[in-house]
C-alpha cells in the first residue's frame, strides 16, 4: 500500500531478525534496522539494510572520514553506498562482533532457532496458564503467527514489579513495566505487566524452575494476606 502511493517502507526487524528467518527481497521494504544485542551481539551496534537504488539517492546524514568520494573549493561529492553514509571510525569491534553473531546465528539455522523458539514459548504458555491467579495476555499458541516465545502476564491482586522483584531474589530474571507500550497498558486497563522471555539458551527445565518460582512468589504474597 505504501508503494502504491510512492512512499518509501522501513521496517524495525529488532524483534525478528534474531528469532526467524528474514529474507529482505521477500520483504520488499526499502530499508530494515535490527539491534546486534537482540542477536547474541554486542551492544551499542545494529545495522541499517537499504536497498541500493535507494541508499544511492540518499545524501549523507554525517560527515566524516572516508564517505567523501572528491573534495572542491565549490562542492564535494561522496563516496558510492554503504560508505557514504559511514562517516568516520567505525565502531570496528562491536562490528565484528555482531559479524560473528551473524555467523553463529546462521550456523544454528533461522529455521531450527525459530521452530525451537516456538516449541519453547507454547511450553511456556501451557504452564503458566495453568498457575492459579495468572492472566496471560496475547492470543495463544495455537494461533498461527500470534506469539513469540514470551508471555507477558498479571497476578491477580499483586503489582507486576512486587512480582518480578521476587522472582529476581530466587533467580529468575522477568521484566516488569510497560514494555515500551503504555497506550497498550492503558487499553488493558493495568498498570503494567510482568513479562517472561525465552531465547535459544533458554530450556525447558529454566521455565519449570521459573513456574515454580512464580507459585512460591503468589503463596508468599497470599500468607502476607495481601
Ligand atoms: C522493535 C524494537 N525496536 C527498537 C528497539 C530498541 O533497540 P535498542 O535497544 O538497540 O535501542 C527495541 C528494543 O526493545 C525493539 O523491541
Amino acid at each position: 500500500m505504501a508503494h502504491k502511493v510512492g512512499a518509501r517502507v522501513l521496517l524495525d526487524c529488532c524483534q525478528s531478525v534474531p528469532n526467524r528467518p528474514v529474507d529482505v527481497q521477500d520483504l520488499g521494504a526499502d530499508w530494515i534496522v535490527a539491534s546486534g544485542h537482540k542477536m547474541c551481539g554486542p551492544t551499542g551496534c545494529g545495522f541499517l539494510w537499504g536497498r541500493y537504488d535507494v541508499l544511492e539517492e540518499m545524501t549523507p546524514f554525517m560527515g566524516g572520514g572516508e564517505m567523501i568520494e572528491d573534495v572542491f573549493i565549490s562542492h564535494s561529492t561522496y563516496a558510492p553506498p554503504p560508505a557514504r553514509f559511514e562517516a568516520g571510525t567505525p565502531a570496528i569491534a562491536e562490528a565484528i562482533g555482531l559479524g560473528a553473531a551473524c555467523d553463529y546465528l546462521s550456523g544454528l539455522g533461522m529455521h531450527r532457532v525459530h521452530a525451537y523458539e516456538q516449541d519453547l514459548g507454547a511450553y511456556l504458555y501451557d504452564r503458566l496458564k495453568s498457575v492459579d491467579k495468572v492472566r496471560i495476555y496475547g492470543p495463544p499458541p495455537s494461533v498461527p503467527r500470534s506469539r513469540a516465545s514470551l508471555c507477558a502476564f498479571n497476578v491477580e491482586g499483586l503489582h507486576a514489579s512486587d512480582v518480578a522483584a521476587l522472582l529476581d531474589q530466587q533467580g529468575v530474571a522477568v521484566r516488569s513495566g510497560h514494555h515500551c507500550t503504555q497506550p497498550l497498558h492503558q487499553y488493558l486497563d493495568v498498570p503494567a505487566s510482568a513479562r517472561a522471555s525465552l531465547y535459544i539458551y533458554n530450556t525447558r527445565h529454566e521455565v519449570d524452575m521459573f513456574i515454580d518460582a512464580l507459585g512460591d512468589s503468589i503463596k508468599f504474597f497470599t500468607d502476607l494476606n495481601f
